[in-house]
């Protein structure tokens, strides 16, 4: 462990090139970075990743729910040496962070998912394939050398295309599937709509498919092109509990589900089989006024928490909010629309520059709260404030 921590070490590294006039490729501070990214972006582009569901109030609730907790800090507790890392599934992580699964990314860089892969890789930090990659998954792993990655999945109508996503993740080396539940149907989004727009719908963000030999298959037996095969089996909006048992039955690897907002369901989720549940609101994309990610948080905690890894997605924008998540009983937390800003305005680099930024904060978030170790973060050190 190098005794300077992350946060330290991104500090020198700023300051002394600011010796020599240089300043960050990238807004360090999000609103600056989201800025910077709506000027580099087209119209199109921007309000795929900026956008939201119905008038946007779940966005606004992720965000504001994070200001009504705030942490008291403790002093003199020599926390010159920290260990940000957490252990998830057998594996140490470096922070309790992850990227996560964020589609069509060709909008914004056209390196896409390679360029995130290679920035996971970079900083260790996991990289959750999306089921809408822009790079196949394969891709993007032989860019990873042996650094983790998981594979988000849609459940396709296609129960065989499940069956060959679920076996490529496995032999792409993904640690864990993430089963996402909260876009059985896409959500309504004005921006999108004003604009006509839907990647998908225009080949963007089908990679996963078109390098599939069950996608290709099909494609082949319709007579039809890739988009209009891929608009008609991408998503079975009936799924139910009972077909848990099913892909449950295909796979050895954790399944996490994501969208998970109730605590009977997250009971439900383990009861069925599965190995932890990713509390999100898909960043406010998919039902408008719904509960803050964060708000419901606690409560999936106090039910499974014992059971099995709770992890927190939506809202995370900083090192700080990572810590007031992990405080509330995340295991670790899914990183959105700010990497996607990076990439945007550098590629590579900006995404990992993204992700050492708020790895850094979160190292110095825990040392100057009077911390050493991720494992003594609880809701004790924190007061609801609002
Ligand atoms: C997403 N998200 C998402 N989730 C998923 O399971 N599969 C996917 O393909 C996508 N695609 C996607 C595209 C874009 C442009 C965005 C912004 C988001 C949701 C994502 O994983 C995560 O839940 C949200 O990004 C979290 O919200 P914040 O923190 O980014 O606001
Ligand atoms: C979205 C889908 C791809 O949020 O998850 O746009």
């Amino acid at each position: 462990m190098d005794e300077a921590g992350a946060g330290r070490r991104r500090q020198n590294e700023v300051y002394r090139a600011g010796v020599y006039g240089r300043s960050p490729r990238v807004p360090v501070g999000i609103r600056r970075l989201q800025e910077r990214a709506k000027r580099a972006l087209d119209a199109r582009a921007y309000a795929y990743v900026a956008g939201g569901a119905g008038d946007e109030a779940t966005q606004r609730a992720n965000r504001a729910a994070f200001d009504r907790w705030a942490v008291v800090p403790r002093v003199l507790r020599d926390a010159s040496v920290r260990d940000t890392s957490v252990e998830l599934f057998g594996r140490r992580l470096p922070a309790p962070l992850l990227l996560g699964p964020v589609g069509a990314l060709e909008l914004v860089h056209p390196e896409a998912d390679l360029a995130v892969a290679r920035a996971a890789a970079a900083t260790g930090v996991p990289m959750v394939f999306s089921n809408q990659g822009s790079r196949s998954m394969e891709e993007c792993a032989a860019a990873m050398d042996g650094s983790p990655r998981w594979f988000q999945l849609y459940w396709s109508t296609s129960d065989e295309l499940v069956e060959s996503l679920v076996h490529r993740a496995e032999q792409a080396g993904c640690d864990a599937l993430v089963v996402t539940l909260d876009t059985t149907m896409l959500g309504w989004r004005p921006r999108d709509l004003d604009l006509g727009h839907l990647p998908f719908a225009l080949g963007k963000g089908i990679a996963q498919y078109t390098s599939d030999p069950v996608f290709r298959r099909l494609v082949e037996e319709r007579a039809a092109a890739a988009v209009e095969t891929f608009l008609g089996i991408y998503s079975r909006p009936s799924i139910s509990w009972d077909d848990l048992a099913w892909l449950r039955s295909r796979t050895e690897l954790p399944i996490l589900l994501k969208g998970v907002l109730h605590p009977d369901d997250a009971r439900r989720a383990l009861d069925e089989g599965m190995d932890g549940v990713v509390v999100s609101t898909h960043g406010g994309r998919q039902v408008d006024r719904s509960i803050a990610a964060l708000d419901a948080l606690p409560d999936v905690v106090a039910a499974i928490g014992d059971r099995a890894p709770v992890l927190l997605d939506s809202g995370i924008r900083s090192g700080a909010d990572v810590f007031t998540a992990v405080a509330l009983g995340a295991r670790a937390v899914l990183l959105g629309r700010p990497f996607a800003w990076g990439l945007a305005l550098a590629g590579e680099a900006g995404v990992r520059q993204v992700v050492e930024d708020v790895v850094g904060e979160f190292d110095l978030t825990l040392g100057l709260t009077g911390h050493t170790a991720v494992d003594q973060l609880g809701p004790e050190i924190l007061r609801r404030v609002g």
